[in-house]
Formats: C-alpha cells, structure tokens, sequence
C-alpha cells in the first residue's frame, strides 16, 4: 500500500492547465464577454454569474441541458440557483404562459382574477393566513421586514453570519457594505442558541429575527433543531416575529421546510421557482401582522409595485404548483436528492471533499483538514479552511465534462432531470477522485 504525499504546487499547475483548456474551449465566451463589457461593469449584471478568467455564456436551455455559444452542451445542476426547478421547457409552464399571451394579455393594471386564485393556492400550501405578492426574494423579505418593524414599534432586526436574504440583504461574514438599513442589523452566529440568548439579553428593541432554515447561499446548512428553538423561544419572550427566509427551502417538502420543523414561523417569505420562470416574490403568515398592510386601514403601510399581480408571473406560478410540483412530486424528488447525496458522500469519505443539504438542495465543500458534513454548522468553520485551488480544479473539470455547476459548489437538482443525470455526474465525481486521487487525499493518507 502507498504513502502519497501532497505537493501544495501541483494542485497550482493542474488549475493553470484546466484554465488554459477552459480558454481554448470557449474563445466564443471570450469574445462576447470583452464586447459586453462596453455596455455592463465587467461585462456583467449578475455578481454571482461572474467567474474568471471569463464566464462561459450560455445561449439556450432544453429540459435539463444548456448550450453555450461555443456549442457545449451541458447538464445543469445550478438549477437556477433553485429557480429552474422545473427545468428550461416544462410543457405545462409553458401552455399556461402561451395561453397568457393569447387569451389574458399583459400588464391589466387591475386587481385581476389570478391574483386571488395563486393567494389561495400559497397560503393552503405553505400555512399561512395571508400573503402579498412581490417581485423577488430580495423584496420579499423587505416587506415582511417593514411589516415585522411596523407591528411591534421596535427597529432592530437579528441575522446571521452567511445569512443571504436578498441583493441588499447579504450577510456573507459580516454586513455587505450595500445592504439597506445597516445600522439596525445585529448580527448573531448561525446555529449558535447560546449566541442568540445572548443578544436578546443585550437588547430591548429587537423587532425580528430573520434567518433561512438551511443556509443556502452560506453553504447549504442546515439549522439544528435547538437554534430554531432558541428563536421561536426568545422571540415570543420578547414580542419579536420570527420570519423563516424559504425562498430557497420551500421546493423541500410540499408544505416548505418550515412544515418538517417543530417551530411555527409568524412570517415566512417565499421567491424564486413559484413564479414558474418568471420573476417572484410573496411574504406572508399570520393575520393580525399582514394587517399593516391592508389598505382599508387608515395608515397603513403602501406596498406597491407594479409587476406584483404580473399575469405571466401568477399563471405560470400557479400551474408549476398546482400541476407539476404536486405534493407527491415534492416528496419523491427530494427523496431522490436525498440518495444522490448519499452518493456523493460515499465517494467523499475520507478525502478534502464533502457534501452537506437537504433533499434536492446541496453544496460541495473542499476544505484542508477535510471536515466533514457534521462538522460544518456555519459559514465559519468552513470558509477559513477552504482548499481554493482544488475546488476551482473541480469546478473547471466538471464543466470540461459536461456539468454545469456553480463555482460556489452549490447544486439545486430540477424536475427534469432523469436519475441517468446524475448517475452520470456521481460517475465524473468518482472519476476526478481518482485522478487526482493525491490533490484529493492528504498527505501521508493510506489511499488504497
Ligand atoms: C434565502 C434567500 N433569500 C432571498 C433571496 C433573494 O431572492 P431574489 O434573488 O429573488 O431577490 C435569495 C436568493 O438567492 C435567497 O437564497
């Protein structure tokens, strides 16, 4: 049996020649990108799309697969950073817009029909009394914010380092420097009830805690029982409202996640696959908070928007709901996300790799000391430790294969994807293991 011994330069050498075939194989990205850069700062208007040395540029999608404009094909486990549930061409989403454009129409500037019949749809779903409608998570969470901050008189609002709530909501480690209100935030550690006791010991004028149920942009990880407890505790103590971020972790169960924990959220906010592929956002739970939205009433909060009631966004929503990503869908897709993971786990065992989600929702992590998924409870004990050129190694070498991931590692899986996709992936998975089976393992590792 071998003792191998990892040299910190190869792992250099193998990313400078994944990148210089990357730049081979994609001179058409290259071009459109330094031509894009004359109309958009970097050639980009999606920070989180950009990567170097230059992003691929795709032209289109069909079911599961992408096409860039230099003729690659591949299978895509960004699903949208779980917007494309449904994949790039489900045929129900796409009668329902057609028939919109046909029979509707765009933009009544009206309370129209639809509206109402998504509400219904939404609130029996996911638990909730009431909802309004947005055009993104980022606002979602806003509203229900300003909602939290009008119903109990008190400003400050507690988030948690890798927290992502939105563009202008964004707790990477610390406080993004374009967030809004930056003053009001208090910022606690994710999975930390002890923490979180803390700052509610330390102050009075807490409005709400806002806080996703996994961490999904942070690294795909998942709140542990007794943090969510903490919250629902303290918050109840203190009069504050606890608002569960699902705009990522509704797609994980039929009712949302908030339906597999055992403590029940005043607000919840919802984005991203309920608009079918349009532009999306909601918030909404219980009454008597909603209530300061109602226009009836003297005073109350204005919340407008002009895309809110979009007939595309709430026929295309409420047909993906209603008839594709039906609650026994839920339940057996991630399921299959489940034993995918299992998967990737098995594979991982004992090297830098891990995989750490729930059902279809997931993020690779490389780190140094090879941490485990139970070792990663937040953003902290994994992003000092990150192995950065062997992820960028597995990252550039995935795509060479044909999988269009995320560099950040996160995957979201989507409907149309055939157990055969990821077959496929668990077998290139296995494959760059073994390959670089020396980057891959530590040094002095007994790798037979
Ligand atoms: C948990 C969470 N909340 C909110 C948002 C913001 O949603 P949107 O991009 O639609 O504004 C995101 C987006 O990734 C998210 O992951």
């Amino acid at each position: 049996m071998a003792t191998l011994h990892l040299s910190p330069s190869s792992c250099e050498a193998k990313v400078e020649e994944a990148i210089r075939r990357f730049q081979a194989r994609n001179p058409k990205s290259l071009e459109h990108h330094e031509a894009a850069i004359d109309s958009m700062p970097g050639g980009n208007t999606r920070t989180l799309l950009h990567t170097a040395p230059f992003p691929v540029v795709m032209v289109c999608g069909e079911g599961t697969k992408l096409y860039d404009l230099d003729g690659h094909e591949y299978l895509d486990f960004v699903g949208e950073l779980t917007a494309g549930l449904y994949g790039h061409s489900s045929p129900k989403i796409k009668k329902a817009m057609t028939g919109v454009l046909s029979d509707i129409g765009l933009s009544l500037g009206a309370t129209n029909i639809y509206e109402k019949k998504y509400a219904d749809l939404l609130c029996s779903r996911f638990d909730l009394d009431s909802l309004r409608f947005a055009n993104s998570g980022t606002e979602a969470n806003i509203h229900a914010l300003a909602a939290a901050r009008e119903f109990t008189g008190k400003r400050k609002v507690v988030v948690f380092r890798g927290g992502y709530h939105g563009s202008v909501l964004a707790f990477g480690l610390g406080i993004a420097p374009n967030n809004v209100d930056p003053h009001d935030w208090i910022l606690s550690q994710y999975n930390d009830p002890d923490a979180l006791n803390e700052v509610f010991n330390t102050h009075d004028d807490i409005a709400a805690v806002l806080v996703e149920g996994m961490q999904g942009s942070g690294g795909g990880i998942p709140a542990s029982r007794k943090f969510l407890r903490a919250i629902r505790e303290q918050t109840l103590k203190a009069a504050a409202v606890f608002i569960l971020d699902e705009v990522m972790t509704s797609r994980l169960h039929p009712g949302g996640m908030a339906a597999t924990i055992e403590e029940k959220p005043d607000l919840k906010t919802l984005g991203k696959y309920l608009g079918g592929g349009m532009p999306f956002g909601a918030f909404g739970g219980r009454k008597d908070i909603m209530a300061v939205y109602d226009p009836r009433k003297q005073g109350s909060l204005s919340h407008s928007g002009t895309f809110q009631n979009n007939t595309l966004m709430l026929n295309a929503g409420y047909t993906g709901l209603a008839e594709v990503f039906t609650p026994d869908v839920a339940i057996q897709f991630n399921k299959n996300g489940d034993n995918f993971r299992a998967e990737l786990l098995d594979i991982f065992e004992g090297t830098k790799f891990t995989v750490t989600g729930v059902g279809s929702l997931m993020c690779i992590h490389c780190t140094k000391p090879g941490l485990t998924s139970a070792q990663i409870r937040a953003k902290d004990d994994y992003a000092p430790h990150e192995d950065v050129d062997l992820k960028k190694l597995f990252w550039l070498e995935m795509m060479e294969a044909g999988f269009w991931i995320h560099q950040r590692g996160s995957i979201a899986l989507n409907l149309a994807m055939e157990a055969n996709a990821m077959e496929a992936f668990v077998q290139a998975v296995k494959a760059f293991c073994s390959r670089h089976h020396k980057l891959v393992h530590f040094p002095g590792q007994n790798i037979e």
